[in-house]
């Protein structure tokens, strides 16, 4: 197959005129396949079980040994200070060193906590590789959280794969087209390609408080719904609410309080495998990115995105060829009034349930337990 493909490719040169014709039949062909495939996956089909994880050849689950584990961190606070001297703005962006310090720090300790293991370690899986994009070019793994900005950080990506030369010219519509943006999926790679990378470049990843996280994946998946994304109102809300619904008089589409009963079940997954990768809206930081097992250089806060795009861009070495784009005034400060009014009039019990599934990432990443929504 691939060397007859390879010798149509040489002799399109040599015969131009009719391998060219065939090739634009064959491109046309190719295209109306890919194209009714999409629709296949996208509309017909819109829920992917795990078991779309089962059929590639890379492994399920990665491990990594003790002595695989990467040390890299010392050797990059010296390495930045060096680069620092005299500039305003590089020290600026050095301010965010200590606090990222102190992420880290606490990550490492929640994660050391025998009793939260249960919330805090998920495994290195397909789906966390999944969740995971690559720059080789740059040497930089960034694993997407949904709901934390991460539309721009892809954009910044791909512009740094060289796809496109500005974060303007890259058009919305391609940015989750994962055929044609250019930004590969760690879990494309072979297990030891997977292993280099997790052991050697730059990783990083964005959070945001968690329930206020959720709050957003709702407006945005259930009541929004901004792109053409059907399947979220018509197959998943239902779903939800003909097992989570308490109150049967009440007939509106999917209420906070359904969706809070079943991110709180502890027996959520037998739904979640319907869903299959929608999930990644409303999935914990834990099972989206294995903070525990993969070893992050920097965690952002949304909440102090202003501060860390900076100083990530910089950490992963490439603030001299792209900026993050301006950030609306409001939009990533946690606003503890809203949070208050979507919690109102939920029982405590699903609150706590809530609580009890989501506290490995208030834990890991330094946001308080939300007692005003709990006592
Ligand atoms: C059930 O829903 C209906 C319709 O929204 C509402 O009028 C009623 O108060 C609800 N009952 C309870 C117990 O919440
Ligand atoms: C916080 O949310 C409340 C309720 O949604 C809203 O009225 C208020 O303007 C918000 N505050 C800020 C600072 O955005
Ligand atoms: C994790 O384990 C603790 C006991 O060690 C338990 O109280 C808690 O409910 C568990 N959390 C989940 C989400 O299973």
């Amino acid at each position: 197959m691939l060397s007859n493909y390879q010798g149509f490719e040489r002799n399109k040169w040599s015969a131009p005129d009719t391998m060219r014709k065939l090739w634009l039949l064959f491109a046309g062909c190719a295209s109306i396949s890919v194209f009714l495939m999409y629709l296949g996956t996208k509309l017909i089909s819109p829920f992917r079980g795990q078991n779309a994880y089962e059929s590639k050849d890379v492994p399920s689950e990665i491990t990594l040994a003790e002595s695989e584990k990467p040390q890299v961190l010392e050797l990059k606070i010296s390495s930045l200070e060096e680069q620092c001297v005299g500039t305003a703005s590089c020290r600026e962006v050095l301010g965010q060193e200590p606090v990222n310090m102190e992420r880290l720090e606490l990550l490492r300790n929640v994660c050391e906590d025998a009793s939260l293991k249960n919330v805090t370690y998920s495994g290195i899986s397909r789906f966390v590789l999944d969740r995971i994009f690559v720059s080789d070019k740059y040497k930089i793994l960034f694993c997407q959280t949904p709901k934390v900005g991460n539309t721009q950080w892809k954009k910044v990506l791909i512009v740094l794969n060289g796809a496109f030369s500005s974060i303007k010219k890259i058009p919305e519509s391609l940015v989750h087209d994962h055929e044609k943006n250019h930004l590969p999926r760690l879990s494309s790679y072979r297990k030891p390609e997977v292993k280099k990378r997790l052991n050697s470049y730059f990783k990083f990843l964005i959070v945001r408080d968690p329930f206020d996280r959720l709050i957003s994946a709702f407006k945005d998946k259930f009541l929004q719904n901004p792109r053409f994304e059907p399947w979220y109102k018509h197959e998943i809300a239902p779903a939800i609410i003909q097992r989570y619904r308490k109150n049967h008089t009440e007939v509106r589409g999917l209420q906070f309080e359904d969706f809070v009963r079943y991110l709180g079940d502890p027996n959520h997954r037998w739904l979640d495998v319907q869903f299959g990768d929608h999930i990644i809206h409303w999935a914990t930081y834990v099972e989206l990115c294995a903070p525990c097992e993969i070893k992050y250089d920097v965690i952002g806060h949304h909440e102090t995105l202003r501060n860390d795009a900076p100083y990530i861009l910089k950490k992963a070495g490439v603030d001299h060829l792209i900026s993050y784009p301006p950030i609306p005034p409001g939009i990533t400060e946690y606003n503890r009034t809203k949070v208050k009014q979507y919690f109102l009039g939920l029982s405590k019990r699903d609150i706590r349930r809530l609580y009890t599934r989501f506290q490995g990432d208030f834990k890991l990443f330094g946001y308080s337990k939300p007692s005003f929504l709990l006592v």
